[in-house]
């Protein structure tokens, strides 16, 4: 952390979904020091199914920028991070997991050996709602990676406006079930400010023990 750097507070009230990018690079420091951060994201039993894809390259951008209807923030901003998902990647990784968690004395042994049997149960019993549970991660890890990018003066744009089977496709992926994607995110030095477009006010989002009835 650097003495520039914005507070966390600080971070979430600069933020805007900026439009237009300068096309200034990312100083490689400042991108490996986010990727940290960005990895050091919570997920649904430590699990981590995410998976970043960073668009660098002009054909990359080209080619993303057209499957999310011509944003041209993706064709400005020096990187763009797509946010997959491998839904089912918990199976082949849950054991390096369960013994990275063991080793490094956060889990005791019980603890590793509870989720191994309970963990496996509880992602077969979401069903289809696995893919929506990994999206869950994959949206908290975006979340921390668009707040610490802006605590480093380095402002974003979260994209949901894509054709999911064209961005699995750029991103090698075509047609594999396993995979969702759950956000695009360009980052980079704004050309431009857009003002706070404001909220609806906290009496209609913000409740205490119940919501009220009818929700609107
Ligand atoms: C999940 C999500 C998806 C969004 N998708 C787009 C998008 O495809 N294109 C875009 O220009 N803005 C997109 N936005 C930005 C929103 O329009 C913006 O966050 C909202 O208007 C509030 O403005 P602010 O972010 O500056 O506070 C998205 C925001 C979120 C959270």
């Amino acid at each position: 952390m650097s003495k520039s750097d914005l507070s966390a507070a600080e971070a979430i009230r600069a933020r805007r979904s900026i439009k237009t990018f300068k096309s200034d690079p990312v100083p490689e420091p400042v991108l490996q020091e986010l990727l940290s951060l960005m990895q050091d994201a919570p997920s649904s039993w430590n699990f981590q199914p995410t998976r970043v894809v960073m668009i660098r390259s002009q054909e990359q951008k080209e080619a993303l920028a057209a499957a999310a209807w011509g944003q041209k923030q993706i064709l400005e901003a020096p990187v763009t991070f797509v946010f997959a998902v491998s839904i089912r990647g918990w199976e082949k990784n849950m054991d390096e997991i369960l013994k990275t968690g063991v080793a490094s004395g956060a889990w005791p042994q019980k603890f590793a050996d509870w989720i191994r049997e309970n963990a496996p149960g509880f992602q077969k019993g979401l069903g289809d709602r696995e893919r929506e549970y990994a999206i869950k991660d994959a949206m908290i890890m975006a979340t921390t990676l668009a707040i610490a990018a802006e605590s480093k003066g380095l402002s974003n744009c979260y994209i949901n406006g894509w054709d999911e089977a064209k961005v699995k496709q750029i991103i090698g992926a075509e047609g594999d079930k396993n995979i969702g994607i759950a956000l695009v995110l360009p980052i980079g030095t704004p050309a431009a400010r857009p003002k706070h477009p404001g909220r609806l006010p906290a009496s209609k989002t913000i409740f205490t023990d119940r919501l009220p009835s009818p929700v609107i």
